[in-house]
């Protein structure tokens, strides 16, 4: 049997993290020729991510620009996916997640009458501003898929919502577990000079809908924890967005307990969340990974696509209202019953098998088609 070629595409830091352990499992079958598109909507980020996993794209848009406004980066995505689907014609193309790379990609596929996997399918929070882009990417990824690859049940039953025929939903898990799985034992070191007598929040911040005023008041109830608590230092790998960059800087630069860095590498930032004591984000994928390590997270947003986490109350949303970062965050430096009942570790995301569960499910496609 000739492979079938399979186009996996990552643009952001954390499709790289997801796609990798797809991406190495399909390299392992001899029925696929595996290609990798890195459209680089994220530059610095993708290829660090990259690089941990060994993975090499064999084609690179290089499309990130400073700044980038939404609507020029779907452009130049769809006028290189255009000419990439006409040369490569694969049988199959595969992308994960929500960002403006999958919408495009999906789209793209669409446009050529070619089969795309979603990985990462069917996360909905209803609610077309919170996140913003997200929500949309994904509702138009899940219209144009042919195989809908969920990582829980109920994600699973988003789709079904909205039409989507049963047989084309596999629940999978998320391969976020996988990738943290395989880096989680060795305990990573962090890299950054912190004070080991002290506890650690670890912070991340970089949502479109928390720019302007969300993202200062988010920095002013870091900046009031630290200052109330002497026993706690703060560590915030800033994101490279400008919008983000600034702000963190003016308003959190230069205190003695609080360390702001560049985004950290993939090995060093699972070292964080194992040291940290409490987590702030508004990442997606830290509130998949922190529940498996154990780690109480409160969401700086108003909506997440991913309830499992908060109704097994490993995970809460506390938006980005000052009193509510502030007092859920205390309450978690006092009390020491209501930490425990937060840091349980559960893994709602996933058993680290979810690459084997897709390669299987592209695999039985491909047999059927010879
Ligand atoms: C993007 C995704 C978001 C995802 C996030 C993961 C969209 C619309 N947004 O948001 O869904 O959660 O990635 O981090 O798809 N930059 C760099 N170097 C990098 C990466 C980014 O300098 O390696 C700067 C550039 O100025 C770039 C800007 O950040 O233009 C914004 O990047 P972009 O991908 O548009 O948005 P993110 O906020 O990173
Ligand atoms: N991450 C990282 N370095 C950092 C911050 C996050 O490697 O400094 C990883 C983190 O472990 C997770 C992913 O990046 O797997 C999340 O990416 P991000 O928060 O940028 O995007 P989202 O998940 O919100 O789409």
């Amino acid at each position: 049997m000739t492979p079938k070629k399979i186009i996996c595409v990552v643009g952001t830091r954390p499709e790289a993290i997801k796609m990798a352990p797809i991406i190495l499992a399909l390299k392992k079958c001899k029925e696929f020729n595996v290609r990798v598109l890195a459209t680089a909507q994220h530059r610095q980020m993708l290829d660090q991510v990259l690089k941990v996993f060994n993975i090499e794209p064999d084609i690179d848009f290089n499309i990130m620009r400073p700044n980038q406004a939404l609507t020029t980066l779907t452009g130049r995505l769809l006028l290189e996916l255009d000419e990439v689907l006409i040369t490569e014609k694969p049988d199959v193309v595969l992308a994960q997640g929500d960002t403006t790379t999958v919408m495009s990609v999906a789209l793209a596929c669409f446009y050529h009458r070619i089969p795309f996997g979603h990985v990462e399918a069917g996360l909905r929070t209803w609610d077309m501003d919170n996140p913003f882009p997200e929500e949309l990417n994904r509702v138009i990824a899940g219209k144009l898929s042919r195989w809908h690859f969920a990582p829980t049940e109920s994600s699973r039953n988003n789709l079904v919502k909205e039409g989507v025929p049963p047989d084309q939903i596999w629940v999978t898990g998320n391969s976020v577990i996988d990738a943290l799985k395989s880096v989680a034992d060795t305990r990573p070191s962090i890299g950054v000079k912190l004070d080991d007598s002290k506890r650690l929040i670890l912070v991340t911040a970089h949502r479109r809908e928390n720019f302007g005023e969300p993202i200062r008041e988010i920095c002013r109830a870091v900046l009031a924890l630290v200052e109330r608590n002497e026993d706690v230092q703060v560590l915030y790998p800033v994101h490279p967005n400008p919008n983000v960059q600034s702000v963190a800087h003016e308003l959190l630069g230069g205190h003695p307990r609080i360390v702001l860095c560049d985004p950290l590498d993939y090995l060093p930032f699972v070292g964080a969340m194992q040291r940290a004591y409490l987590i702030l984000s508004d990442s997606g994928g830290v509130q998949e990974e922190a529940p498996a390590l154990g780690k109480p997270v409160l969401v700086l947003r108003r909506e997440t696509e991913r309830p499992e986490a908060v109704e097994d109350g490993v995970v809460k949303l506390v938006g980005s209202d000052f009193e509510c970062i502030v007092g859920e965050a205390q309450l978690l430096l006092d009390d020491e019953s209501a930490y425990r009942e937060m840091a349980r570790g559960v893994s709602p995301y996933g058993d680290g098998l979810t690459a084997d569960r897709i390669v299987r499910v592209l695999l039985e496609y491909i047999q059927q088609c010879d």
